[in-house]
């Protein structure tokens, strides 16, 4: 998986759209662009559009961001769209792993109520929204089978600090957001899950976009969300590992498995030692594995 496309969930046109867009996941929003007052209905056009997409038998991994659970209506959200068989939810405003067993307990008593296995739901976590947030970043390992990646957000955590802004005139995040970055990306590697990159607003800036996607998967980022179709084919670009990437990873394996007893071994004049070997593995199990 590689570009995770936000759609509103009130907006069908968007929707459909969306399915066939090239994006290897959609993230069906009922957070944050959705008004109060349209959360039931928005609920109710996410499960109707869950159950029929879920169908398609070439389709996106289908995701639903539901309210976080300070906001009183996660019950409301899970009760209307776990019996549609997402793949996962996102779960904005996480607070470390105390968030996730909370998140898996409502998940399992609906599954059992759904027919769905246990664990069908996976649970993608928004872990820099809050200022407690990043004090609880290195929680998540162990929280749960479900957790399927971390990510971050900047938005609710500038309104949180107080801040008047959360990107230069550049449009590069500000040191604050650069810490929820790192601590996103160290929290995610903790718990030996993929670390997504936040999304860009800016939908006409591609040039900013390419730089901020290029320093993503640059620091070790393997996935970023995007918010308008426009940006899924330059993400779908940018975070699939390039032929020269695979050569070299596959030159480290391959100097490995001539010399199994090395600790260290030089490749073209470069020292290479066991955790470049974790890294190349890593990469080439990205390269193989289609979405
Ligand atoms: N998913 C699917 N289709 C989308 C889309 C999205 N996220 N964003 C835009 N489109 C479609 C539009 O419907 C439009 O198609 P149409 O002309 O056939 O109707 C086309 O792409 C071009 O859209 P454009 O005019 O460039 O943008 P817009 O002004 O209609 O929409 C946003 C701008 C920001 C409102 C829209 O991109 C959006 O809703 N993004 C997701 C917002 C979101 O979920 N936020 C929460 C997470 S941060
Ligand atoms: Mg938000």
């Amino acid at each position: 998986m590689r570009s995770l496309l936000f759609v509103p969930a009130d907006s069908p046109r968007k929707l459909d759209k969306a399915m066939t867009c090239g994006a290897d996941a959609l993230i069906v929003d009922l957070e944050d662009s959705i008004a109060l007052d349209g959360k039931a209905r928005a609920r109710e056009a996410a499960a109707a559009f869950l159950k029929s997409a879920v169908k398609t038998p070439v389709r996106p991994t289908l995701i639903v961001r539901v309210n976080g659970l300070q906001s009183g209506l996660t019950d409301a959200d899970l009760d209307a769209i776990i019996g549609a068989r997402p793949d996962a939810i996102m779960l904005p405003k996480a607070e470390g792993g105390a968030s996730i067993v909370h998140a898996d307990a409502k998940l399992a008593v609906r599954e059992a109520i759904s027919g769905l296995p246990d664990g069908h739901v996976k649970i993608i976590a928004l872990a820099t929204e809050t200022a407690a947030a990043l004090f609880r970043a290195g929680s998540y390992a162990g929280a749960s089978a479900r957790l399927a990646a971390l990510t971050w957000g900047a938005e609710d955590l500038s309104a949180e600090l107080g801040a008047e802004t959360n990107r230069d005139g550049q449009g590069r995040f500000l040191d604050p957001y650069r810490l929820a970055r790192v601590l996103c990306l160290a929290g995610a590697a903790a718990a030996e899950v993929p670390a997504i990159d936040t999304v860009y607003v800016d939908f006409r800036d591609s040039d900013g976009f390419r730089r901020e996607c290029e320093e993503a998967r640059r620091d070790g980022f393997s996935r970023k969300m995007a918010i308008h179709p426009a940006q899924v084919p330059m993400i779908n670009e940018l975070f699939t590992p390039t032929p020269e990437a695979i050569a070299r990873a596959q030159a480290v394996v391959d100097a490995f498995a001539a010399n199994p007893e090395a600790g260290v071994v030089g490749i073209g004049g470069v020292m290479v030692d066991r955790p470049h070997l974790n890294r190349a593995k890593r990469l080439l199990a990205r390269a193989t594995t289609k979405r």
